[in-house]
């Protein structure tokens, strides 16, 4: 892996649990504080999984948008191409750079929705997850926890080929990021999304804050 002087916060959660909107809070929040905030190529920017680069913004569309179900492991392996890419071309020279990431999902949700939900085990996941990753894991992970019915219902009813998968899958995602969080103690946090917006905001930029200070990044203005 390359030398890395940035910081990397990924969200993460169950379908419509709200990590989306929190991230581009976060992003808000932290550009403020005078932080180098998402890539160069468009400061202030959150980075979302799948895309975030050309390839990986058409694996997106195979794997969300496609009209045939994918087997377990295809799945699985697009998962981690779209991810190679995003780490090669974007997360290691920005990190590098000395830029402060924030990304709507990561490998963390490989391994609730691939490895726990589907039942591909965690370990099993993130050992195909491991060449793209280059060593790269996040310096911080907030999953947002949220009844998945009440995330389900926010999905809508323009449902991507996930979310059609209903209530069931949703719920073993959720006890999925539950091991994810017990299994990485380090580096996730559990933070309660079914609260005032305004609230969730304030314990994800807390949290964020201390991986900043940790990473030893000074705040400006
Ligand atoms: P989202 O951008 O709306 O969160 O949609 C991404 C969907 O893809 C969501 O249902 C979660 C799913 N997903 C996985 O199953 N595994 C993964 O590794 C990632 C990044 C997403």
């Amino acid at each position: 892996m390359s030398e890395r002087n940035g910081v990397l916060i990924t969200l993460e959660g169950c379908d419509g649990c709200g990590k989306s909107t929190q991230a581009a809070l976060l992003c808000e929040r932290l550009a403020a504080c005078g932080l180098p905030v998402g890539p160069s190529s468009a400061p202030g920017a959150v980075i979302r999984e799948p895309g975030g680069t050309a390839a990986g913004e058409a694996v997106r569309d195979i794997l969300l948008h496609g009209l045939e179900a994918l087997a377990p492991w295809t799945e699985t392996l697009l998962y981690a191409a779209a991810r190679a890419e995003l780490v090669e071309h974007v997360l290691l020279p920005e990190l590098g750079a000395g830029r402060v990431l924030v990304l709507d999902r990561f490998i963390d949700s490989s391994l609730a929705y691939q490895g726990f939900a589907r039942g591909l085990g965690i370990d099993a996941v993130l050992a195909v997850n491991a060449p793209g990753l280059r060593g790269l894991l996040p310096d911080l992970t907030i999953v947002l926890d949220v009844d998945p019915v009440v995330g389900l219902a926010r999905a809508g009813n323009a449902p991507d080929r996930i979310e059609a998968e209903g209530l069931d899958l949703q719920r073993r995602v959720a006890t999925g990021f539950a091991a994810v969080a017990r299994r990485f103690p380090e580096r996730v946090r559990l933070i309660d999304g079914f609260r005032d917006i305004d609230l969730v905001a304030a314990s994800v930029r807390a949290a964020a804050l201390e991986a900043v200070a940790d990473a030893g990044l000074r705040l400006g203005g």
